[in-house]
């Protein structure tokens, strides 16, 4: 079912800068992506179809709201949205090992189902820590969501419930990912190393 990348586009950038006016081939279309969150919505509704009360979607800000909201979108089910900040890139492309967690849910999550919704797993530490903590919470379960799994650089084991695509070892901007803060508004997403 996961859409697997072994041959990714060469990105027409040099250094850590997308020349947006040369148009360089995306890894991923638009086009692609909605494709592929619309299957994912369609599997989420199908997998929580029976459950009593609605899905909660815990969104890792920031990267995650695009992809977030299309997802939210795709679905036939009833869901609540809650937000966590968690990051262990400051800036820059590579992780410097430690990670804040700000902005926890507002709703009570005893007894809920729980979504996490993140843009991209790549150690899996951010997502890890994002997990224990919402269990601890009280939650019934919780499954993790990610658009894109980058499993070349993974330190802790995660289990994806649903995966948008498998990509190779390469950073990655747009729709909603960034580099430096920048470049989220992207509609394809487009390799930038
Ligand atoms: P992890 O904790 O190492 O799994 O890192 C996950 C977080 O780092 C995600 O929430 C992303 O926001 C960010 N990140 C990791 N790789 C990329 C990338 O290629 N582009 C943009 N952000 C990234
Ligand atoms: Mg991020």
């Amino acid at each position: 079912m996961t859409e697997v990348l072994t041959q990714p586009a060469p990105s027409e950038s040099s250094g850590l800068a997308l020349d947006r006016a040369s148009h360089p081939t995306p890894m991923i279309s638009s086009a692609r992506i909605a494709r592929r969150v619309h299957q994912l919505g369609r599997h989420v509704s199908q997998v929580y179809a029976d459950i009593d009360t609605p899905l909660v979607m815990v969104i890792i800000l920031k990267g995650a709201t695009v992809f977030a909201a299309d997802l939210l979108r795709s679905l036939s089910i009833p869901a609540e949205l809650e937000f966590v900040r968690a990051s262990s890139y400051p800036s820059g492309t590579s992780s410097n090992g430690r990670l804040k967690l700000a902005h926890m849910v507002e709703g009570t999550l005893v007894g809920r189902h729980v979504l996490l919704v993140e843009d991209i797993i790549d150690s899996g530490v951010t997502v890890n820590a994002v997990a224990r903590r919402i269990r601890r919470l009280g939650a019934a379960t919780v499954r993790l969501a990610a658009l894109l799994d980058r499993p070349a650089r993974r330190q802790v084991e995660v289990t994806i419930d649903f995966t948008g695509f498998v990509i190779p070892d390469r950073f990655v901007i747009g729709y909603g990912l960034d580099y430096a803060g920048l470049y989220r508004e992207l509609p394809h997403i487009y390799a930038l190393t």
